[in-house]
Formats: structure tokens, C-alpha cells, sequence
């Protein structure tokens, strides 16, 4: 069983890149991601680049709009990740369009105008700098391509049914702390938000944005299960400073499937958060 702290942090010690936790992710939104892709309109010999890919599990969905003669370029810095990565790529039978490489995203090597898309999946919420990591993907990606930022936004996390006032005293005090007491490496839970004017401030043409409302209803998988109850508790872990006693073990007790508060398996449970697809053309 792993610590708290160990499904949250990958060993990169970033907030929320542990691979059991980013593989419950991509198992919890598969639907969802795969009409996330059908998004981006990729068509068949596009070259593509999935920066900050983790375990490479968007780059597959990328890899299947892209092939037959297609490429897709999976990029991260965490070796744990990038080793799942390339041990799955041997099963893949997309494995001779796909490639994954381990470098930082702020000075990847690639050459100017190599890609039809950069991908840019969740990990805004990482950049510090943020129109110099854009300025990167506009030098690699070809004249008239495109750039993609997919992020979630921490302001909309709707678990009923739990008393709406208990929700929101949780997501203000995660807001008040990641504020307050940021974290070290910096994280960012509200980047969907400003995914549209970013793009914007950067001088990128045709920016359009479309939110998604990611619902999960009863019955869940185990996935699903995890993932929520383990959002749940990232949020009360950084919360804590800013909340009752009181409050954070009758929130925990929610997602605790000994108590009689438990809510993950109860027929009326709704989930609802927020992602955010912005497009621009260099
Ligand atoms: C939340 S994960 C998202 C992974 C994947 N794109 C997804 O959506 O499932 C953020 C990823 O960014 C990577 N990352 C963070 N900072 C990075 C950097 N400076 N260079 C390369 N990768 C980085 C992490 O290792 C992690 O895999």
C-alpha cells in the first residue's frame, strides 16, 4: 500500500505525476479523452509532439489518428515514466510511429518547424514561465501548425452527496494554501482558466477553447474510485492549514469506504470537474 504522499508525488517529486495515479486518470476519462483527441482533427502522416507524455498514454490515442505513415514524439523528464513508457511501446502495434525521448520540456532539441501539433497535456499547472515554454512549442511546430494546452481547473470539483458547503470550504482553503503556501516545485491547480488568454498573449492565431464537464456516475471502477478519493484527499492534505478538524475528518470519512459516510458507492453519487482544450495556430 503506498503512503499518501507516494501516490501523490511522482520521483520527480511533483504533485500528482505518480504513474498509479496518472494510469487510474487516464482510466477513469478513456471516453472522455479519446473525443478530446477526435478535437484536435489530426489526420493521417501528421507529425506530432506529446510534451510532458508521463507514461505515454495520450501518445497512443495521438499515434491512432496519425498512422499509417504518421509520427508521434512522446517527450518527459521523469525516467521512471518514460521507462513505462518505452516498456509498453514494445506491445504497441503503433510502436513504428511512436517514439518516446527523456529531456525537460523548457529545452527540449528538436529542429524548428518539425511538428504539425504540440500537445500539451496537464502539465501547464508545472510552468513557471509560461510564454517561454510557448515560445518553444511555436519554434518546433511548422509554419500555419498547431498548439494544443488540455489542463483541468481545480475551481469546479462537485462530489455529491456531500454538502455543497463542506465542498466549497475544502476547494477554498486548497485555493487559500497553494496561495499562500505554494508548493516546492510550484503547482498551479487553476491553469484550465487561463489556458485561452495565454494563448492569446502569446500572439497565436485562431485560439478557440472549448470546457468539458468530466461526469462520472455510480456505478464506478475501481479506477474512477481511486482517482476521486484520491483528489479528495491531495485537496485535504494541502487544505489542512486552513480548515477545522472537524471539517477534514467528516470530509475524509466520505471517501473512507469503512465509514457510513461513504459516498462512492451510493446510487445517487455525481462527480463532476472541469477540463480545458485551447487550439492556436502559429
Ligand atoms: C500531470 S502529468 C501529465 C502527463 C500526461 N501529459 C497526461 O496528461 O496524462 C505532468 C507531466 O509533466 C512532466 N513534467 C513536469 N515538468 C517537466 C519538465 N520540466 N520537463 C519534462 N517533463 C516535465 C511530469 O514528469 C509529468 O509526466
Amino acid at each position: 500500500m503506498l503512503e499518501t504522499n507516494q501516490y501523490f508525488k511522482g520521483e520527480t517529486g511533483l504533485e500528482l505525476t505518480n504513474i498509479e495515479w496518472l494510469l487510474d486518470h487516464h482510466k477513469t476519462k478513456l471516453q472522455e479523452r479519446r473525443k478530446t483527441v477526435d478535437e484536435l482533427n489530426l489526420k493521417p502522416g501528421d507529425v506530432v509532439l506529446d510534451l510532458g507524455c508521463g507514461p505515454g498514454l495520450w501518445t497512443h490515442l495521438l499515434a491512432e489518428k496519425v498512422k499509417p505513415n504518421g509520427r508521434v514524439v512522446g517527450l518527459d523528464f521523469s525516467p521512471d515514466l518514460i521507462d513505462y513508457a518505452a516498456e509498453n511501446l514494445e506491445k504497441d502495434p503503433l510502436s513504428n510511429i511512436i517514439e518516446f525521448r527523456k529531456d525537460d520540456f523548457h529545452d527540449a532539441s528538436f529542429d524548428n518547424d518539425t511538428f504539425d501539433l504540440v500537445f500539451f497535456s496537464n502539465c501547464f499547472a508545472y510552468v513557471t514561465d509560461y510564454f517561454k515554454i510557448i515560445e518553444e512549442m511555436k519554434s518546433v511546430t511548422k509554419n500555419g501548425g498547431r498548439i494544443a494546452g488540455k489542463d483541468f481547473d481545480g475551481g469546479l470539483f462537485i462530489v455529491h452527496p456531500i454538502e455543497p458547503q463542506l465542498s466549497l470550504k475544502i476547494l477554498t482553503a486548497t485555493a487559500q494554501a497553494l496561495k499562500e503556501k505554494p508548493l516546492e516545485p510550484p503547482f498551479d491547480n487553476f491553469t484550465g482558466r487561463k489556458l485561452h488568454g495565454l494563448f492569446l498573449q502569446a500572439g497565436l492565431k485562431d485560439v478557440s477553447t472549448k470546457s468539458y464537464a468530466i461526469q462520472k456516475l455510480s456505478p464506478l471502477i475501481p479506477e474512477a474510485k481511486r482517482y476521486i478519493a484520491g483528489n479528495a484527499e491531495w485537496q485535504a492534505k494541502i487544505g489542512t492549514p486552513y480548515l477545522s478538524e472537524e471539517d477534514l475528518k467528516q470530509w475524509r470519512t466520505h471517501f473512507d469506504p469503512n465509514s457510513d459516510n461513504y459516498i462512492l458507492d451510493l446510487e445517487e453519487f455525481y462527480f463532476c470537474m472541469l477540463e480545458v482544450l485551447t487550439i492556436g495556430t502559429t
